[in-house]
């Protein structure tokens, strides 16, 4: 336990996590959520996800500061559930960090973060996000979109997230969105759970590659717009992917995370990998998985966002 500077305020200690350097992090601020989408791993059986499980305001400020000092965080992704329903608390809490994003699922509307990346969910065209996302979402996030003030030096992007159910519709998602007042459109693919055989997942990764062929004639038709790179989009390829994401994880660079989810009696309880645990590795689709490989291969800085 320890005093801050007014004398009756008592904040608990974070969970011990260990001495480890994670230069970035993720945290679930709350497990609410007002969408329930149907590819979403974070309220999957095995992981933290309890909307009971709550932690205030004051005490998530002082244990993120502690863990970054600890394990030197540099870098902050605020997720949740729907961090914007903690919007006033996520605004704050990103001056801890030297950088800071949110993904949102963007239904509260596009939050103004200057100098920050903000993700915003969006997982295809209409009649294809709709029956993941649930019925007018897209209709509001455009909404949002176009209601923000794009001169607020807030970097908005949208993520797509595509399943074997949505995987038709990319062109038809960046031809619909392509005029959107955004600064990019990015894609990254299901992660499945282990032993998982959905309308989602592939099960074979060679179904999987002439998607990724897809999005590489999108970022070719689209160089400015569509943020992937084509040497990582490569390696996600069948006859690769596995060197990058091993059957357990071994080699992946996300694992370099550390991911914070809201555990029991709300402490901070870390899973797998920020896709929770009980995740099938040898069919991930993170794309930050193999953009990361690539730049560890390319010898380049890691991405920091
Ligand atoms: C879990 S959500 C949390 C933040 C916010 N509620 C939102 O929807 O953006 C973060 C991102 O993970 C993506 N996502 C959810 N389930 C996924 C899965 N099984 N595999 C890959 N990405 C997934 C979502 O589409 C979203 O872009
Ligand atoms: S909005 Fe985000 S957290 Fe909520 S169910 Fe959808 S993907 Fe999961
Ligand atoms: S599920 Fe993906 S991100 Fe998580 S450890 Fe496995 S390969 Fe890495």
């Amino acid at each position: 336990m320890t005093l801050i500077s007014e004398p009756d305020i008592v904040l608990r200690e974070p969970t011990d996590f260990g001495d480890r350097t994670f230069r970035s992090a993720l945290v679930n601020v709350t497990n609410v959520c007002n969408l329930s989408c149907r590819h979403c791993f974070v309220f999957r059986a095995d992981n933290p996800n309890a909307p009971k499980d709550k932690m205030d305001d004051a005490t998530m400020l002082y244990q993120l500061a502690v863990l970054r000092d600890k394990h030197h965080i540099e870098s902050m992704l605020f997720m949740g559930g729907e961090p914007m329903i903690r919007k006033k608390f996520v605004l704050e809490a990103m001056g801890l960090f030297p950088r800071s994003s949110i993904v949102t699922n963007g239904t509260y509307g596009i939050p103004s973060a200057p100098g920050h990346l903000v993700t915003v969910s969006l997982d295809g065209p209409e009649a294809y996000n709709d029956p993941i996302r649930g019925d007018g979402v897209y209709r509001k996030v455009k909404d949002a979109i176009f209601a923000r003030d794009p001169n607020d030096r807030t970097n908005v992007i949208l993520q797509m997230t595509i399943t074997r159910e949505n995987a038709p519709a990319i062109e038809e998602f960046v031809e619909g969105v392509k005029d959107w007042p955004v600064d990019g459109v990015a894609f990254t693919f299901y992660v499945p759970s282990k032993g998982e055989h959905s309308e989602l997942a592939w099960d074979d990764l060679r179904e999987r590659d002439e998607v990724v062929d897809r999005v590489i004639a999108m970022k070719r038709a689209y160089p400015k717009l569509i943020k992937s790179n084509v040497g990582a989009l490569e390696m996600m390829k069948s006859d690769r992917a596995l060197e990058y994401t091993g059957e357990n994880g071994e080699p992946c660079v996300m694992r370099h995370m550390l991911p914070l989810y809201m555990g029991d009696g709300g402490n901070f309880e870390k899973t797998f990998c920020c896709y929770g645990n009980n995740v099938d590795c040898s069919r991930c689709g993170a794309y930050a998985v193999f953009n990361g490989a690539y730049h560890r291969v390319q010898g380049l800085p890691q991405p920091v966002d």
